[in-house]
């Protein structure tokens, strides 16, 4: 898929099928976050890849604004280490992965970690010793039921040349 179609396709997609996810399509997504730029070129992260159901439905729980994680073939963690440009360079790889799993017709959502009350339960969950900070997590599978359409602010609301 061409780059500008995956940035044009991708949506928040939050009903997952059944449907399980290769491992490589995983490698190859973790692989694009890793690939994404960084202040002074730290690559402050750690990536914790969550496959099983169990946790899976444990994170659910945990996170009150996605609960549909318990129902994706995966959940990507994302830590940085605390660096001045952590949550950048955090973003920087999420937004990566997001593409990337597009590419692959893999549907995703991007949930919040860094600020979110259940951070601590999480790092603790996944093994992520202090001094990490929980960027986001990716929720990722196969859509049940398409993309949403996307209610998006137009170009020519949001451009403004030379000056705003
Ligand atoms: C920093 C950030 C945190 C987000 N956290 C959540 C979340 O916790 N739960 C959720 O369902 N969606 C979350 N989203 C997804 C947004 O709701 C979604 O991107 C937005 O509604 C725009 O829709 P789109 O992704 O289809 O373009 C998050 C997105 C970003 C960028």
């Amino acid at each position: 898929m061409e780059t500008l179609t995956a940035i044009a396709k991708r949506a928040s997609v939050r009903e997952f099928s059944k449907q399980p996810i290769a491992q490589e399509k995983i490698l190859s997504i973790v692989d694009a976050g890793r690939r994404a730029p960084t202040a002074r070129g730290i690559q402050p992260w750690e990536f914790v890849v969550v496959q099983d159901k169990t946790k899976l439905a444990q994170l659910g729980r945990l996170c009150e604004n996605a609960k549909f994680i318990k129902d994706a073939g995966c959940c990507i963690a994302v830590f940085c280490k605390d660096t001045k440009y952590y949550l950048e360079d955090g973003c920087a790889a999420t937004e990566n992965m997001l593409l990337a799993a597009c590419d692959l017709g893999i549907a995703s959502c991007w949930v919040a970690g860094d600020k979110k009350p259940y951070c601590q339960k999480i790092k603790s969950m996944l093994g992520a010793a202090e001094p990490l900070r929980l960027v986001s997590m990716i929720a990722l599978g196969y859509a049940r039921g398409g993309y949403p359409a996307h209610k998006k602010r137009s170009v020519t609301e949001v451009l403004h040349w030379e000056v705003f």
